[in-house]
């Protein structure tokens, strides 16, 4: 089977590019990231590319004058290197129908909550606020609408008594990068199939509890 081609946008620290990288790296993942795109000139995920040997990108959003033109120049690269799937990992931009039409179903996020709680910027800190005793990470196909794709795999990380915002990240952050690599995985083998709003990923078991 060839492998995935992987497009990864990410604006910050990196690190779940970095898991990526290491899952390939590993065998676990039987992909390739053919480009790194970063709207942020200093990104740590540029420089990780870099090291990795990885084509990295910075398109700085002030060259265009709408997200939308933004975005079309996005695809510009993502279809220059034949990107079949789009991973954002710590995009902090809010991708338009330019960059979501045409690759329909092959844009993946990780969010870091059990969506649909905790949408948007700082889900830890919410979670923390709110006072859920369980929270996590989820992963999903990414639509029109912020953090409301359909959903591929969830992860949960109980919220201890002693948490704070950033204990609490870092142990969902070890679960992404458990989890998105495994995702990737599954779309690579062509066994995501989308109906409706469930992701349905053949060959795994359902667990049933009870009974
Ligand atoms: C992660 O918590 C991810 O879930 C969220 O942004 C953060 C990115 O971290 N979307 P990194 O850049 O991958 O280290």
């Amino acid at each position: 089977m060839s492998k995935a081609n992987l497009g990864v946008l990410s604006s910050g620290r990196g690190s779940n590019l970095q898991a990526i990288m290491d899952a390939i790296k590993a065998g676990k993942l039987n992909a390739k990231i053919v480009v790194v795109v970063s709207d942020k000139k200093e990104s740590q995920a540029l420089e990780r590319a870099k090291q990795g040997g990885i084509t990295s990108v910075h398109l700085s959003p002030k060259d265009y004058s709408t997200r939308e033109l933004y975005d079309s120049a996005v695809v510009k690269i993502l279809q220059e290197y034949a990107v079949d799937l789009v991973v954002l990992a710590g995009y902090m931009r809010i991708i338009t129908s330019a960059l979501i039409t045409p690759y329909r179903n092959r844009v993946m996020n990780i969010h870091p909550s059990l969506l649909p709680s905790f949408p948007g910027l700082h889900s830890q800190r919410q979670a923390l606020e709110h006072g859920v005793k369980i929270t996590g990470v989820t992963v999903h196909f990414v639509d029109e609408q912020v953090d409301h794709g359909p959903i591929i795999v969830q992860a949960a990380v109980p919220v201890l008594d002693t948490d704070t915002e950033e204990t609490l990240s870092a142990r969902i952050l070890e679960q992404e990068h458990h989890i998105y690599p495994l995702a990737i995985q599954w779309f690579a083998e062509g066994r995501l199939k989308i109906m409706g709003r469930r992701v349905i990923v053949e060959g795994v078991e359902t667990v049933r509890g009870g009974g």
